[in-house]
């Protein structure tokens, strides 16, 4: 069976945000270091892209790396930078070929030199794509850029070119780093963990969450689509009653 036709065509999300966790644990369960968890994780993130094409998803976010990471030990980061370097180098033509468009949000500055360039030539050779637009969360906190973005409306205030009135929560939106991407309508996490680890905090305001057992490594794209059909079973609110949604 496709995995279309086990879903609602009329209801297909246009934006699934996944926080992948689990690598570690994976890798541990079977007497590997971490480094190779996040290895495997690779095929995983394989998975879910060509998932996410085949069922029509228009963005998928994927949080890759947190702000907090950067406390774990320096080999694991230094590993990770360097799969992030090969994955993109590997990856680069199937994106070209599903019509995949990269992007990032998070403090990418603060990457190393080597992955930045590789990403923003990842950036560019894909950014005429028009299907699937996939972006990485690096260097990321929810935290953070609620601060960033407080950061340049003061700065505008600062200068005279913005009231204090002006101010409100479609600026603040588009101050963010997803301005030109829609709040997620469901939220995945992985490995059995409930919670959002500083993850799209102000994004996920009215998303639905999905939590599975499943570690990322063994992820597959039947994870997605299982995901996928618990989101079509909830009535989503947005605050009201059930008989004015449904009227
Ligand atoms: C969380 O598992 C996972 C990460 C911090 C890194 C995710 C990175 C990848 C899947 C590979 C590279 C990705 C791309 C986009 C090419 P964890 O280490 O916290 O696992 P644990 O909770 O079991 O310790």
């Amino acid at each position: 069976m496709s995995l279309k036709s086990q879903l609602n065509e009329s209801n297909i999300p246009r934006h699934v945000a996944i926080i992948m966790d689990g690598n570690g644990r994976w890798a541990k369960k079977q007497g590997n270091d971490r480094s190779f968890g996040h290895e495997q994780g690779v095929e995983s993130v394989r998975a879910a892209l060509e998932a996410s094409v085949e069922i029509g998803l228009e963005f998928i976010t994927l949080y890759a790396f947190s702000t907090e990471n950067w406390n774990r030990p320096k080999e694991e980061v230094q590993a990770l930078m360097q799969l992030l370097v090969q994955a993109i180098a590997m990856e680069t033509p199937t994106l070209l070929k599903q019509n995949i468009r990269l992007t990032t949000i998070g403090d990418v500055a603060s990457l190393p030199e080597e992955t930045r360039d590789k990403l923003q030539e990842c950036i560019d050779v894909t950014s005429q794509n028009d299907g699937l637009t996939l972006v990485l969360a690096l260097s990321y906190s929810g935290r953070w850029e609620i601060v960033d973005a407080t950061k340049k409306i003061a700065e505008q205030v600062k200068e005279g070119k913005l009231q204090i009135e002006d101010i409100d929560e479609d600026l603040f939106g588009t101050s963010l780093n997803t301005s030109n991407i829609p709040d997620p309508e469901l939220l995945i996490r992985t490995s059995g963990e409930y919670r959002l680890s500083n993850f799209l905090l102000w994004q996920l305001a009215y998303s639905e969450f999905y939590f599975s057992e499943v570690l990322w490594p063994d992820f597959r794209k039947q994870d997605l689509v299982d995901a996928l059909k618990d989101y079509q079973s909830r009535e989503r609110r947005f605050g009201k009653i059930s008989e004015q949604i449904n009227k």
